[in-house]
């Protein structure tokens, strides 16, 4: 295997906090090995507009406790193009970069693997509030925005107690649930909505007049973004339902900033320093994942089926296409990963008793 000149290193789709601190990990660790690191300014479009510099020590020191992303991060449309793919190729080839780590969600990995395919090894690096990736426990930003959630959650508590009110809490997750169900069980919530499972509005409106019945002031209700404006009707169905007075929050963007907490800073440097040691050893179209304790990779295609399948959108005949023992550790994947959301949901409700 030939030596690596240089490395790329890009961030894209939604920031997280921790992108920072995983960017500073990449540099850190390629340089330790003598391998050079050039920053993607702008995501995959800063590949095809030439928007790159070589990142010395000094550019990443005293960002790991910075939120958002200092290479910025873009959704870029002109990547889905094989000119745009040609262009921003050429343009790394002309750098010296030999391969690149790719920070970011779903649609940065499908990037990784264009690159890969095209005979630039990509390594991705899961970066996300949503937590989405399927195939990781765990994705850079996640931990952070759950503190953010709670704070506020917190805040909005007092005034509810002070008013005898009920706050719908709107939490980010487009496809996921998982910030609203940790969200609601840190919070003490007496219900949570997620497109993942049934959400039973009766039995919701039965458990609040129960709690209010037993002398309880604040109600908190949190309802993953995904159920579309859900949750400012459901806002208003409480209050007819139930008699609370109620007020709708949608938290927004507020979650995807702020300084990332130790669990972010900590996963960012772990996959960044397990991305570049793979890069160099000869891995590419492979994604970093946290599994339990550990830091592992799969490939990206493995893991963007097991993504699929979790959320349906594999068809018969592609599961029927798949490695049967492919197929079996991918369902149990899909499993664990179902089972974890229903314990979460039972806790909620457990705990709102
Ligand atoms: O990064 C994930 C996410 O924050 C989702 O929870 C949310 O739906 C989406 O990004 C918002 O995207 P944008 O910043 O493009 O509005």
């Amino acid at each position: 295997m030939e030596k690596f000149r240089r490395i790329g290193v890009l961030t894209s789709g939604g920031d997280a906090p921790g992108m920072n601190a995983a960017v500073r990990a990449v540099v850190r660790t390629a340089l330790d090995k003598g391998v050079e690191v050039v920053g993607i300014y702008g995501g995959y479009k800063g590949m095809i507009d030439d928007d790159m510099k070589v990142l010395a020590p000094r550019h990443v020191s005293n960002i790991i406790a910075r939120g958002g992303t200092f290479l910025y991060s873009a959704r870029c449309d002109e990547f889905r193009y094989e000119e745009g793919m040609q262009k921003a190729i050429a343009n790394c080839k002309n750098r010296g970069i030999d391969g690149v780590i790719a920070i970011g969600g779903d649609g940065t990995f499908r990037g990784a693997t264009d690159l890969s395919n095209r005979g630039l090894p990509t390594i991705g690096i899961p970066g996300s509030i949503d937590n989405d990736v399927t195939a990781t426990d765990y994705c850079i930003g996640f931990d952070t925005a759950m503190n953010t959630v709670v704070e506020m959650c917190d805040r909005l508590r007092d005034t509810c107690d002070s008013h005898d009110r009920c706050s719908v809490v709107e939490v980010m997750g487009r496809h996921a649930g998982h910030i609203a169900l940790r969200t609601a069980v840190a919070c003490g919530a007496s219900a949570v909505c997620i497109n993942e499972l049934p959400f039973d509005e009766e039995a919701c409106f039965a458990r609040l007049i129960e709690e209010k019945n037993s002398g309880k002031h604040c109600f908190i209700v949190i309802v993953a973004e995904g159920n579309g404006d859900y949750a400012e009707r459901l806002t208003e169905r409480i209050e007819a339902a139930t008699g609370i007075e109620s007020r709708f929050t949608r938290l927004g963007h507020v979650q995807r900033g702020g300084k990332p907490t130790l669990e972010d800073r900590l996963a960012a440097s772990r996959m960044g320093q397990k991305a570049v040691e793979c890069l160099l050893a000869g891995q590419s179209n492979v994604v970093v994942c946290q599994r339990g304790y550990d830091i592992v990779t799969y490939d990206i295609n493995y893991a963007q089926n097991i993504d699929r399948m979790y959320k349906k959108k594999l068809t018969d005949e592609q599961i029927a296409a798949l490695d049967p023992k492919e197929r079996e550790e991918m369902e149990a994947f899909c499993q664990m990963r179902a089972e974890q959301i229903q314990d979460l949901y039972d806790l909620v409700y457990e705990m709102a008793r």
